[in-house]
């Protein structure tokens, strides 16, 4: 594995040649795992990276840190911890472990244990390969479980037959690692995925993680695939039991995902969109508020995002009607979508089916979001006008004004304050 490791960008390559040195100084057994070694094999980038040792995980990613320079995060009740550094490469350190399930689809009872432990307890074969990065041994390839096969053949295999019903989790990854990586699950793997759906194991899952599964999902580069895939192989009724994989909610997310693109192609300045969350509400588009208000609760959404999925339900008919307007004014267009988040406003674009919405939009983000006024407080007091309530007003009509009369210059904004009346506010 030595000529794998030796490909490795530089940085990745720095990370390895600590670790190394730190686990001699800890006489700890340190390997990197997981889909780091996954990707490594398959040649796709990763910035992620997993490490275990046999030893305190906690105290190696410290030293980690510290001859880094990075940022500790450590979850004692796991025993792990995360490494952010500063060039954003992240390292996960655990410390190998056995994990025992008391019962189906609980979370696990984690004791101390060795690397083969530790690759017995994952998901894939493909995900329990591992590499030897101590100073004794370094660039041994371990892969009890033939992951390096699997790999090359192109198929996903548990390791274990109770494996889908210890983590009914493991059926939506199944899903997600064969689409990225075009494999198939193999039949075994695959009778022992149905059986598990059988049982109902999805519906016992603790809903946040159902939730993080579908987060991340969603966050793959071909959502639409994935969905797809998820619907013909266990339905979309774990999720939202009024989520019927109707061929209409797929015309939706394809809408969306030509919408995104255009949105990073057009703006790529503005601020990175939460793709994952308007794919979601183009799924969602046929709830109602209650229904969508029940959802979010149940998978404990958070606040800003729900805040988003609610307001979609609300704000489509009415930008729908209003945006439709020939004559509609520029200013009344940004009063309209700017209360709305960008997520929102993109999947109003996509799902409109009216020309005028679609250019309305285009223009608010062109134009009108953008549009700053230079008159100020000071500009204000040196007209005669007392401070108070009566600035933001005054302020808020003279951005509306700018938006719609497009002033070029500070002399335009002051000479529209002056029209006001200014006596109404002196
Ligand atoms: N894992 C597991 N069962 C799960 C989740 C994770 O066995 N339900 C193990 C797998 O070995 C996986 C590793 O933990 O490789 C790290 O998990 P995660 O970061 O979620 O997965 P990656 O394989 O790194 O996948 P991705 O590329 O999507 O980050």
């Amino acid at each position: 594995m030595e000529k794998y490791l030796r490909l490795l960008p530089a940085e990745l390559k720095e990370v390895i040649s600590y670790a190394q040195n730190i686990s001699g100084q800890l006489e700890y057994r340190a390997y990197l795992v997981g889909g780091f070694v996954r990707d490594l094999i398959l040649d796709v980038p990763n910035l992620d990276m997993d490490i275990v040792v046999e030893g305190d995980g906690l105290k190696f990613a410290e030293a980690l840190c510290n001859c880094m320079d990075g940022k500790l995060t450590k979850h004692r009740r796991f025993g792990t911890a995360t490494v952010i550094l500063p060039n954003k490469i992240k390292i996960d350190v655990a410390t190998a472990r056995k994990e025992t399930y008391a019962h189906p689809a609980a979370l696990p009872v984690v004791s101390p244990g060795d690397i083969r432990d530790d690759l017995a307890r994952r998901d894939f074969t493909i995900n329990a390969m591992a590499i030897n990065i101590s100073s004794a041994g370094f660039g041994n390839f371990i892969d009890f479980f033939h992951g390096k096969d699997d790999l090359l053949l192109k198929r996903i295999r548990i390791l274990h037959d109770l494996s889908f019903i210890d983590d009914p989790t493991r059926i939506l990854r199944a899903i997600r690692f064969e689409q990225r990586y075009g494999l198939k699950i193999e039949p075994h793997t695959y009778s022992l995925l149905r059986q598990a759906l059988k049982k109902g194991v999805l519906e016992k899952v603790d809903k946040q993680r159902i939730r993080d599964e579908m987060i991340l999902t969603l966050k793959e580069r071909e959502p639409v695939k994935y969905i797809k895939r998820i619907s013909k192989l266990i339905g979309l009724s774990f999720f939202s039991p009024k989520l019927r994989p109707a061929q209409a909610k797929f015309l939706y997310l394809a809408k969306a995902k030509k919408e995104i693109a255009w949105f990073k192609k057009s703006f790529p300045k503005k601020r990175m969109l939460d793709a994952w969350l308007i794919y979601l509400m183009a799924m969602l588009k046929d709830a109602d508020r209650a229904e969508l208000l029940s959802l979010c609760r149940k998978f404990a959404f958070r606040m800003g995002e729900t805040k988003r999925i609610q307001s979609y339900a609300h704000a489509f008919n009415k930008a729908d009607t209003l945006l439709a307007k020939k004559d509609i004014a520029p200013s009344k267009v940004y009063q309209l979508l700017e209360p709305l988040s960008y997520e929102v406003i993109i999947l109003i674009r996509a799902l409109t089916r009216k020309k005028e919405v679609k250019m309305n939009i285009e223009d608010f983000f062109r134009v009108y979001n953008g549009t700053r006024i230079h008159v100020n407080g000071d500009d204000l007091k040196s007209l005669g006008i007392k401070p108070g309530p009566a600035f933001k007003n005054i302020l808020i009509k003279l951005l509306y004004a700018k938006i719609d009369y497009q002033f070029k210059s500070k002399e335009e904004e002051l000479a529209f304050v002056r029209t006001l009346s200014i006596k109404k506010w002196s």
